[in-house]
């Protein structure tokens, strides 16, 4: 059996991810032989840190199981798996089942029809960001853009954009070593164990989220909440928990990540200004360059699997329960893969990156919106010729699953 151990290989300590991510330890365990095992709080996982690797080990969803344990990295209690399982936790057929219902909201096709409104809001936000002389990147672009674009899909209130901007931060708490509301923050009762990230503002949203349905179901709109409550009611397709869960989904998904790729591409080009002006002169490039700034930024750190069987990976022998986790950080720096991995390239050719997941079944649901979303507002930031400057560091989240920023100051003018 081809395993390694390493002396230190210590990946999970949310804190460390507070001076970005330790790519050094990732090298190291893409150069070992096999999987590396990882200890973890009572027992361990093995780490699957190549690019190849991470495609299998995605692919093969019956031996890697979504289901099982929990996609996260720690274990949940079976009351708590069922009370919080989304649609990330299941395996076919009740997730092929969840999927087929939504894909054909969130195919290029469909996605399209949002183009011009997320160019509307795009150039909004840009342009009081340009009359302010720039500021925090963050609270005045990255998180508004893709909330006020998902809450148009959904058919919820903009209005309530800020609001649930908030609940997502707390949310994402849960996965730092840094929770900050007290269990019983918005009048929650429920123990946090059953709650999505054991976040009081997981109720917070769960309860949005009943409102919202309640409304739709008294007054049906053209708008995907409908469909999502008209599922649940009038064919029986949908729990109830599961359509919790998934609105819980959609707003988190929908908003943090694509933030977090919006703010990795500000701070790239401001780091890498040749690569902006490279853009700027050929416009071609964009496609390319999207692709580079979700490979550069990786939104999501990893995600985990749990063998369903004895079973083999990377050379490694696995047992059936053993956690297998998937580092996304590490595989889109993969030397086999990229060439000049460490260089951002906005020229890149072949980016086969695995910003998204590794493919398999539960390849990101939302990656032609984020793509979408990214492109229009580089589009934009194109079209109004802008340059950038850091204003000092910016704040990182102290999280092992997302690459989130927290605030990002930057001074902007526009050349024209
Ligand atoms: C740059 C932005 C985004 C990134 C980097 C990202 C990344 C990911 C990743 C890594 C996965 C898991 C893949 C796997 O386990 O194999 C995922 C799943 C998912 N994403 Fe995204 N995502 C983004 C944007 C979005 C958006 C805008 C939505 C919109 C609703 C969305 C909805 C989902 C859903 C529903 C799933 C679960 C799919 C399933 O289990 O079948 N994502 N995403």
């Amino acid at each position: 059996m081809a395993s390694t151990s390493l002396d230190q290989p210590d990946v999970t300590t949310p804190s460390l991810y507070l001076d970005g991510i330790p790519h050094d330890r990732f090298a190291k365990m893409r150069n070992a032989p096999g999987l590396t095992w990882h200890p973890y709080e009572a027992s361990g996982f093995w780490a699957v840190t190549r690019h190849a690797d991470i495609k299998e080990c995605s692919k093969r969803s019956e031996d890697f199981s979504s289901g099982i344990g929990h996609t996260n990295l720690w274990d949940l209690e079976a009351d708590a798996l069922e009370a919080r399982r989304s649609i990330l936790d299941m395996d076919a057929p009740e997730h092929t089942r969840l999927r087929r219902l939504l894909a054909k909201a969130f195919t290029p096709k469909a996605i399209r029809v949002w183009e011009d409104l997320t160019r509307e809001i795009a150039a909004e936000l840009l342009d009081d960001y340009l009359e302010a002389g720039g500021g925090d990147w963050v609270e005045m672009v990255a998180a508004p853009l893709p909330i006020r674009v998902i809450l148009n899909i959904l058919g919820v209130p903009v209005e309530d954009a800020d609001f649930l901007v908030e609940l997502s931060n707390y949310i994402i708490e849960g996965t730092s070593d840094q929770m900050s509301l007290a269990p019983d923050a918005y009048g929650n009762t429920t123990e946090l164990r059953l709650l999505p990230f054991a976040s009081p503002a997981s109720h917070a949203l769960f309860e949005y989220g009943e409102r919202i349905a309640d409304e739709r179901r008294a007054e049906p709109r053209e708008d995907m909440v409908t469909l999502l409550v008209q599922l649940e009611d009038e064919g029986g397709k949908m729990s109830h928990n599961e359509f919790k869960n998934l609105f819980h989904a959609l707003i988190l998904a929908g908003n943090e990540t694509t933030r977090t790729a919006i703010t990795h591409g500000a701070m790239a080009f401001t780091d890498h200004p040749d690569q902006w002006q490279r853009l700027v002169d050929d416009p071609h490039l964009l496609y390319q360059g999207v692709e580079e700034v979700l490979r550069w930024g990786t939104p999501l750190i990893h995600m985990r699997r749990t063998a369903a069987v004895d079973t083999e990976l990377g050379g490694t022998q696995i047992a059936k329960g053993d956690k297998v986790v998937m580092w996304y950080s590490s595989s889109n720096r993969d030397d086999t893969v990229f060439e000049d991995p460490f260089t951002f390239d906005v020229g890149r050719d072949d980016n086969d990156h695995q910003a998204f997941g590794g493919g398999g079944p539960h390849f990101c649901l939302g990656a032609f919106l984020a793509r979408m979303e990214i492109t229009v507002l580089l589009e934009e930031m194109m079209a109004r010729n802008m340059s950038f400057d850091s204003r000092g560091e910016p704040q990182r989240a102290s999280s092992n699953f997302v690459h989130g920023i927290l605030s990002l100051d930057l001074e902007v003018s526009s050349l024209d």
